[in-house]
Parts: structure tokens; sequence; C-alpha cells
């Protein structure tokens, strides 16, 4: 059965926040099971580079990644939404990425598919958001993860500028509709 998980990198109410909504809300009215969290509000120690897991595939840490990484292990497809930040992703998505290493020792998130989206406050022009989607890109490259789509979403500093997006907003809604649908 299709699983989707969306992570929302910003605890801000701000624009990742709302975007997520709007993705989960039309994979609800897709009757697609979904889960969404906000790492940024959950219990995540960050990861000490001990290593352990790739021994024992397991974090000697008892956080809220202890569920996340079986939300990760069910879903048949991530969707990580950043905020851009100094043109990369978020803080709260490097802290989570680093915690998914007991799932990459044991090879589980190998073809796992996913989709990524950045939204920035600077203009397309200046490539900021294009930078967060390569820093995205190249950790599931790194973990062997099947990136099915790409997006950007530029100019929106306030949530209220959003609505100005919204043609691209939409298009990248209906190409997520598609990419579930082919799932
Ligand atoms: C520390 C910090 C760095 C940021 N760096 C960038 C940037 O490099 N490029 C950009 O387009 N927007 C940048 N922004 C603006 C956010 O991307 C913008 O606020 C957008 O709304 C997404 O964040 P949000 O989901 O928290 O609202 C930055 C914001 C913060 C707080």
């Amino acid at each position: 059965m299709r699983k989707v998980l969306v992570i929302v990198g910003s605890r801000r109410e701000g624009n990742s926040l709302l975007f997520g909504k709007k993705v989960v809300s039309m994979l609800k009215k897709m009757r697609v099971p979904v889960s969404y969290i906000v790492p940024g509000n959950q219990k995540i120690y960050l990861c000490t580079g001990c290593m352990d897991c790739d021994q024992k595939g397991v974090c000697d840490f008892k956080d809220d990644m202890s569920k996340n990484i079986q939300l990760v292990k069910n879903a048949s497809l991530i969707i990580w939404i950043t905020p851009v930040r100094w043109n990369l992703l978020s803080s709260d998505i490097k802290v989570f990425m680093d915690r998914l290493n007991p799932l990459y020792a044991s090879q589980e998130l190998e073809g796992k598919k996913a989709i990524s989206v950045a939204i920035g406050s600077q203009g397309k022009e200046t490539y900021s958001s294009e930078s967060a989607i390569t820093s995205l890109g190249s950790f599931m490259e790194s973990a062997h993860m099947n990136c099915l789509g790409h997006f950007t979403i530029n100019d929106c500093l306030q949530v209220k500028d959003q609505k100005k997006q919204e043609k691209n907003v939409n298009y990248i809604l209906h190409q997520i509709k598609k990419i579930v649908e082919s799932l």
C-alpha cells in the first residue's frame, strides 16, 4: 500500500509549513495514507558520530527518531520540504538526515523514493533555492535513495508571499500528485 511521509524542515509557522499542509491536504483528498512530521518540534538529539549504529543498526539515543525511523522504513515515498537557509537545507533536516545513519548502515535507504522541495525568499535567478535542492540531492545520492522529482518555490519571505506563487505552487502539487499516483 502507498504510504507517504512528509518531512517539514521549518518549525516556523511559515512557508514550508504552509506548503506542507497543502501537500497533506491533497494527499488526504486522494485517500493516500500520509504522515506529517516537523523534526524541529520533536525531541531529536544531535548525532555524535559514534558510529555504533554501523555495527548495531540502531542508535543508542532514545528519542523521537525511533518512531521517525519506523515511518521512514514504512514510507513508499518521502517528501522533503526544506526552507532555504544560507543556500542550504535547514539544520532541522540535516539533524534528521544524520540520525538516519542506522538505516543507511542496514541499506534500508537504498532505492527509497523521495521528492524534494526547497522554499526561499530570494528570486530564482540567485540559484539560492537550487543550492538547497542540490544539498538535499547530495544526501539522497550518497544514501542511494531514488529522487523522483525536485522543485523550488522562490520569492517567499512572509507567508502571504506564497499566494503570489500560486501558479508554481499548484504546478508542484500537480507533479507530486502524478508521482504519487504512479507509485
Ligand atoms: C537563517 C536564515 C537563512 C536564510 N537563508 C536564505 C537563503 O540563503 N536564501 C533564501 O532564498 N532564503 C533564505 N532565508 C529565508 C527563508 O527561506 C524564508 O523565510 C522562507 O519563508 C522559508 O522559510 P520558512 O519555511 O521558515 O518560512 C533564510 C532564513 C533564515 C532564518
